[in-house]
């Protein structure tokens, strides 16, 4: 690991410093976490690259979750958990806390947790509440559950701040990955709601309108000024994970795109610090896709996996210009991302995957491709 990644909740916690995380964890999920759950596989090596990254979203705790068996048959190198962790949706935190431990209860988590690193953010469900932003009255309280879950060390960065968002890189210089997650939810403004016809709910889309109005703030100013010193950090690769779409264009939905001035800021911002390897993870819609932001100097990709353990076949139909392919996947789904470091030129594999483990959607990228001086 380099000086500015840390432990995660499937790394070993620091010898020493780690203890009172350890007693924590214990505290807040005896039911269902014991120690010896809590020991972990090593992080991987500061001069070894990562090779498989997995992600998903959307994860009822409440539901059978068969899909961590094809997980854990990846054998990631790194889990990426990208929002809607679990359901939440409560103000009370006694709630809260027993909702993640249903999830810390599953045997498929339990033997990841066991075997893999970690690294999340959160969606509005696990956050406290539906499609809620920065007014979510127990946002302070909800962060702390987050990050003790989460076994994030009591020295991150990422304690001292409000709001959930994070960095970390991994890997020898060269070959080196950057995980960006974003905290879409802390500081967010509202979007703009409308009444939707029938014609348009039967179509899957969803309530909300683009707000244009130039305060509404997605990321909020403190951790906008985060994201471009994290852009500045030398990186091969960045896999910036925003539990909500980046790239698809209005569906009605929570992305990026209600607040279009956030959006198009964040792409200038990448082109500003002439930031390489971008490439978007994303959650929450229930479907899964590959989108293509063509706008820039070089390709945004923008790759969302969701959910874990649900279905929205209801989303077969809706269209997104930006789509790659055809694939709309509505049925519970993962994501991998695999790197072959073993070409001049880096391929990048980005596919989708069915309860199953089967691919349902593959595109291969390279490295070169996602460089401002490609075009
Ligand atoms: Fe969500």
């Amino acid at each position: 690991m380099t000086a500015d990644s840390f432990p995660t909740s499937g790394a070993p916690l620091p010898r020493g410093g780690g203890a009172s995380v350890v007693v924590l964890s214990i505290l807040l999920f005896a039911a269902s976490f014991s120690p010896a759950q809590a020991q972990k596989r090593p992080p991987v090596p500061a001069d070894e690259p990562l090779q498989r990254i997995v992600f998903g979203s959307c994860a009822v705790q409440d539901k059978p979750q068969p899909i961590w068996s094809p997980i854990l048959e990846e054998d990631p190198d790194l889990f990426l958990f990208a929002g809607d962790n679990i359901y939440g949706d409560t103000a009370n935190m006694d709630t809260l806390r027993h909702e993640y431990s249903t999830l810390a209860a599953k045997p498929g988590y339990q033997k990841l947790r066991r075997t893999t690193p970690i690294l999340a953010t959160w969606d509005d469900h696990d956050y406290g509440a539906n499609d809620v932003g920065g007014w979510y009255e127990q946002k302070e309280a909800s962060e702390d559950i987050f990050l003790d879950f989460f076994n994030v060390p009591e020295d991150s960065p990422r304690r001292q701040r409000p709001g959930v968002y994070g960095a970390h890189r991994y890997g020898p210089p060269g070959k080196r990955v950057q995980v960006i997650l974003l905290d879409t939810r802390y500081f967010r403004d509202r979007f703009e709601k409308v009444e939707l016809s029938e014609k348009a709910q039967k179509l899957g889309f969803g309530p909300y309108v683009p707000n244009r109005d130039p305060d509404a703030t997605m990321l909020g100013a403190k951790q906008w000024d985060w994201l471009r010193a994290q852009l500045q950090k030398p990186a091969a690769v960045r896999l910036i994970v925003s539990s909500i779409q980046v790239v698809s264009p209005d569906h009605g939905w929570e992305i990026w795109s209600q607040l279009p001035l956030e959006r198009s800021r964040l792409f200038r911002l990448i082109e500003d610090t002439g930031a390489g390897g971008v490439l978007f993870l994303s959650g929450d819609v229930h479907w899964g896709e590959l989108s293509r932001y063509g706008g820039g100097s070089y390709p945004l990709y923008d790759f969302t996996s969701s959910a874990l353990n649900q279905e929205w076949p209801q989303a077969k139909n809706l269209p997104n210009p930006q789509r790659v392919g055809d694939t709309i996947y509505p049925y519970p789904n993962y994501g991998s991302v695999t790197i072959d470091w073993s070409r001049d030129d880096p391929q990048i594999q980005l596919r989708l995957h069915d309860e199953e483990g089967d691919s349902v959607l593959s595109h291969t990228v390279s490295l070169s491709a996602l460089q401002p001086e490609a075009e």
